[in-house]
């Protein structure tokens, strides 16, 4: 009998799905993952990212800002982890810096469309949000911002609401599925209704934050098993004015660099040492300082080559005289000692 004769369309049908989920299990179409073709078989557990802290709180001679450059610009360079504080105003999430009195960066929704807009820009590009859920929101108003940003159907839904590292889908499978956005949530997460609202801290364990001394990499926070879980080192540094934190801008460089005292280098090398491996995010404030290394560090922790095409942004000098005029932003010169008070005392709870 003739091979042909055996494939009925009824025997076709039932070979032809099991053949193209094999070969889709085996190597993703995606051929440049996070601008790797190394990353695309990677597990997202198994991949470092750089992290920008506060990443809406942009501003200069701004106690209450993180960043010199917005969002647009922090996935141009190569940040892939956006964390961000949310607060409920009058039944709006604002992106706000402990208190919306004190630094407003503007609706959540705003802020998702930039983040949307580069996403179809850069469709192999697998970026993670990490919202600081300051006020416990519910999470039906973040889903109604997603939606309305058209983020929520490029978002992974996890097959638990938990999972260690290593049961994280490649690169590849997440950038194949178009669903290349993570997002987590660090309070009100609820799986049964939101499952691509991920619960933070059962499934990432955080190191120490608002360090003012020297960063280690003791686990700090977490809701899981931190020998299985991916993990968070916060490597932003404060200085103490007047008692209390704020971000210490002029120490950016060194706590930036890839090697030396307290440096992010060291911070993941004393991490290999404790836990046996890199941290899978490096959450960093004014990331361009340092001229690139916090990317360097992130490629080397994944075998990968750091090449830019184009060179990232500078640093824009403290007291340059060109803040920007985002609400919220400031300058130390104009403010009141009360106003400085309430930014410091602020910046206790800023995570
Ligand atoms: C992808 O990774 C898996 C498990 O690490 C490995 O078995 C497989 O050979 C890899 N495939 C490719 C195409 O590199
Ligand atoms: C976690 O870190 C915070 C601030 O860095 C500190 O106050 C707290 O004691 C730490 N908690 C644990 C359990 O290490
Ligand atoms: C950081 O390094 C850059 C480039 O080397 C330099 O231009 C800048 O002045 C440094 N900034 C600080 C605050 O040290
Ligand atoms: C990825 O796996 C390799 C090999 O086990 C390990 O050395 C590295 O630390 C891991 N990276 C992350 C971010 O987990």
């Amino acid at each position: 009998m003739r091979l042909s004769s055996l494939l009925t369309p009824a025997v076709l049908s039932l070979l032809i799905p099991a053949s193209i989920a094999l070969s889709v299990g085996i190597q993703s179409r995606a051929t440049t993952c996070n601008g790797s073709p190394d990353l695309c078989n990677r597990s997202f557990g198994n991949v470092t990212f750089v992290g920008a802290h506060d990443s809406y709180a942009v501003g200069i001679n701004n106690l209450a800002a993180n960043q010199d450059y917005d969002v647009t610009q922090q996935l141009k360079d190569g940040i892939r982890l956006l964390q961000l504080q949310a607060h409920g105003l009058n039944g709006v999430i604002q992106l706000c810096h402990t208190s919306c009195g004190l630094y407003n960066g503007g609706p959540l929704v705003d802020y998702l469309g930039k983040v949307k807009t580069w996403m179809d820009g850069n469709p192999n590009e697998v970026v993670t949000l990490l919202i600081v859920n300051s006020d416990g929101v519910d999470p039906s108003y973040f889903d109604t911002d997603f939606k309305s940003a058209g983020l929520d159907t490029m978002s992974y839904k996890p097959p638990a609401a938990s999972m260690p590292a290593a049961a994280w889908p490649t690169l590849g499978t997440l950038i194949d599925a178009g669903t290349p956005l993570v997002t987590f949530l660090t309070t009100t997460a609820d799986y049964t209704r939101f499952p691509y609202l991920i619960d933070e801290f059962s499934n990432v364990w955080e190191t120490p934050f608002d360090v003012t001394t020297t960063f280690d990499c003791s686990v700090n926070r977490t809701s899981g098993d931190p020998t299985t879980q991916m993990f968070l080192i916060n490597h932003f540094l404060d200085q103490v004015i007047l008692g209390f934190p704020a971000p210490f801008v002029e120490q950016a460089n060194a706590t930036n660099s890839a090697s030396g005292q307290n440096s992010l280098g060291e911070q993941v090398q004393q991490c290999v040492t404790d836990h046996g491996r890199v941290p899978n995010f490096l959450l960093v404030d004014f990331y361009e300082y340092g001229g690139g290394s916090v990317f360097q560090i992130a490629a080397s922790a994944n075998g990968v080559e750091y090449s830019p095409s184009t060179p990232i942004a500078t640093p824009i000098p403290q007291g340059s005289g060109t803040a920007p005029t985002s609400s919220g932003t400031v300058s130390t010169t104009s403010i009141s000692t009360g106003f400085v008070m309430s930014v410091i005392i602020g910046a206790l709870s800023v995570v």
